[in-house]
């Protein structure tokens, strides 16, 4: 990342960030990489719930960046991103990146029954018809969903942030644990970095919100399983791992990274379990999780700073990665 003072001197009255409600905070801590400040923009609610915006700067033939992850409430915090888009494309913005580094939807990604939507084909969809120009997002559920938006989309990780922290540990005698089959890749890159071998367990779906573990594959016994995934939401899927690993001789003292902290349900409940040495998330979505002690928090605002800064010079993202 350039230095913020040149970068905001560089881009001064170019570019701006703005932020929906769901997560002003990652929007300033962003802001606060570049040296520039989060753009003024009022955005209130009519008294029967429909969603105002005014944007309180001139856009005109300027680079705007929204922040807004569309985590709970989805519905109105997705409402608003479009309202929000609708304001600064009629306001003449340049080009409008919509800067969603929790991408909500994206689980239903595909049609796994007859009569069932594709909603985060139907997202991208309403993003683009609303004004997005390109999107910046963070370890989307499936990679595939770049390709429901025919405009560029730069997909960062958070595996490297991430994986840096679990580096930390001592974790010379850990095996690395993709939770279901969608996460062997993310599993992969994770045990790339650490040097540590992966093992997969085997889920099968028995209902909408119910999955059972069919097998775990590799071996456990001993091991301390670090167990990874993009996303923990009511915390089942990390629950049914531990008890699987455990029943598996895994030793009791196990790690946990996720990019995306939703945590609804008894997510917290399921992640205070006493096998569970640490939880590491990310800032995608703002806090909740400061009632779980042993929760680590890592910051994804200098990547996202680092891939703005870089998309409005026109310049590499990939090369962060590099
Ligand atoms: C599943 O395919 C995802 O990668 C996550 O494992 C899952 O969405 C987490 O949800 P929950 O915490 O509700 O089990």
């Amino acid at each position: 990342m350039s230095k913020a003072p040149d970068f905001a001197k560089a881009m001064s009255g170019k570019l701006e960030i703005f932020s929906g409600t769901a997560h002003p905070q990652l929007a300033t801590e962003i802001a606060g990489c570049m040296g520039i400040p989060v753009g003024p923009m009022a955005v209130t609610r009519f008294p029967d719930g429909e969603i105002y915006v005014k944007v309180e700067t001139s856009v005109r033939g300027k680079d705007v960046y929204v922040v807004q992850p569309t985590c709970p409430p989805v519905n109105e915090n997705f409402t608003e991103l479009l309202i929000i888009l609708d304001a600064l494309r009629r306001a003449s913005a340049r080009r409008i990146t919509t800067v969603i580094p929790y991408y909500g939807y994206g689980r239903q990604d595909k049609k796994t029954a007859g009569r069932e939507p594709i909603t985060a084909r139907m997202i991208a969809d309403m993003l683009i018809a609303g004004g997005a120009d390109r999107l910046l997002t963070i370890d989307l559920h499936s990679p595939q969903i770049q390709g429901f938006f025919d405009i560029p989309v730069d997909h960062l990780t958070a595996v490297g942030i991430l994986g840096e922290h679990l580096g930390g540990h001592d974790i010379g005698d850990s095996v690395v644990v993709a939770p279901d089959a969608g996460r062997v890749n993310m599993a992969t890159q994770y045990a790339n970095r650490l040097n540590l071998p992966v093992v997969i367990i085997h889920k099968r779906r028995t209902g909408p919100e119910e999955t059972e573990i069919v097998h775990v594959v590799g071996e456990v016994r001993g091991k301390q399983p670090i167990i990874i995934d993009d996303m923990i939401t009511t915390g089942g899927t990390i629950n049914r791992s531990v008890r699987a690993l455990l029943d598996g001789g895994a030793k009791a003292d196990i790690l946990v990274a996720a990019t995306h902290a939703v945590l609804v349900g008894k997510a917290i409940e399921y992640l205070s379990h006493p096998a569970i040495k640490e939880v590491v998330v990310t800032n995608t979505i703002p806090g909740g999780w400061e009632r779980l002690g042993g929760l680590k928090e890592v910051s994804v605002a200098p990547l996202i700073a680092s891939a703005i800064q870089r998309i409005h010079a026109d310049t590499s993202v990939s090369e962060i990665f590099a």
